[in-house]
């Protein structure tokens, strides 16, 4: 039999993570600070629960979906932490590396499982082959919980033992998106100035995406191996980028386009030309991306 599930913070995250558990077989008890929230699940099959105690007690194994952290801290406190010994805590709220690393202080020091996971997917993807899980801390608890990771997404991965692992990849892919995102922003201000309809510029970004996924992993690739210095497989040095940037940036001059993003980016390059590579690859700008000062 499968075992029973509470999930603490049922918005839109936590409700997604419900049905998916649900959707298993689980007997899933839901908890959420403000209850009519969470009253639709009943109707899925859940059991609302009318404290946070109750929700504790009523299961082995305790999945957390709330803002942030300090939510979660006031939420697992006097009585709660009580009766959470020898339970599993699952933390699914996205945190930092070092918040979860100090709840795994915390967990150890109540007797408690701990296990923290960073979700790379909206709820749409939740319960869905294409789901993306990380999870890191102590592979055992893991491996005896797989089946109902596996439930909440497809692509579940166990990342490390260090509690931090999760969510410092989860970092270092938001980092990514928003690159992209942020890119996508200043691309619609250029093409508004320019009278370029939107449609288009979808269009063309469908053309152009494979281009730039072949750039990212190559400057991945080319960082891990330190191959900074332009070479043979050498794609692009950073003087055309550079060249080509100074386009957009007169092109947003004379729009009186908002620069803040692309100052950031010109910083950058700066840097790294004055330090004499404006001849090497794109990747040596990761040299000037690291620890400041
Ligand atoms: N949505 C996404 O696409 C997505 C993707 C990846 C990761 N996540 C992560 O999942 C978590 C939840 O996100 P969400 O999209 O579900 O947000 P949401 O819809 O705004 O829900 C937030 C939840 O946290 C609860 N909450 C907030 N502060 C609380 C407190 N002090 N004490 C108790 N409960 C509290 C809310 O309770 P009330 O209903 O009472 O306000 C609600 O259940 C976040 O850490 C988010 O970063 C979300």
């Amino acid at each position: 039999m499968k075992p029973a599930i509470t999930v603490l913070g049922t918005g839109r995250m936590g409700s997604a993570l419900v049905h998916a558990l649900l959707k298993a077989g689980h007997r899933t008890v839901v908890w959420n600070r403000t209850l009519e929230k969470a009253t639709p699940l009943a109707a899925a099959g859940a059991v609302v629960a009318p404290s946070v105690q109750e929700a504790v007690e009523a299961a082995e194994i305790i999945i957390v979906n709330v803002t942030d952290y300090p939510a979660t801290a006031a939420l697992l406190r006097g009585d709660v932490a009580t009766a959470l010994r020898g339970k599993l805590v699952v933390e699914l709220t996205s945190g930092t590396p070092h918040g979860a690393r100090d709840v795994g202080k915390w967990a150890a020091a109540h007797g408690v499982s701990y296990l923290d996971g960073a979700i790379m997917a909206t709820p749409d993807f939740i319960g869905t082959e294409h789901g993306t899980i990380l999870v890191s801390g102590p592979r055992r608890a893991f491996d005896r919980n797989e089946d109902m990771f596996r439930a909440l997404g497809g692509n579940i991965q166990h990342v490390g033992e260090d509690l931090g692992l999760a969510n410092a990849q989860d970092s270092a892919l938001l980092a990514l998106m928003w690159g992209a995102l942020f890119g996508a922003l200043q691309s619609i201000a250029v093409c508004r100035a320019e009278r370029i309809d939107l449609g288009e510029l979808a269009r063309q970004w469908t053309a152009t995406a494979p281009v730039v996924e072949g750039l990212v992993a190559d400057l991945i690739k080319r960082t891990a191996a330190g191959r900074l210095a332009a070479d043979d497989e050498t794609l692009s040095s950073l003087s055309p980028h550079y060249s080509a940037f100074q386009h957009l940036v007169e092109l947003m001059e004379v729009r009186k386009l908002d620069r803040t993003v692309v100052d950031g980016y010109d910083a950058i390059f700066r840097r790294a030309i004055a330090a004499g590579h404006l001849h090497d690859d794109f990747a040596a700008l990761s040299q000037f991306m690291g620890k400041a000062g």
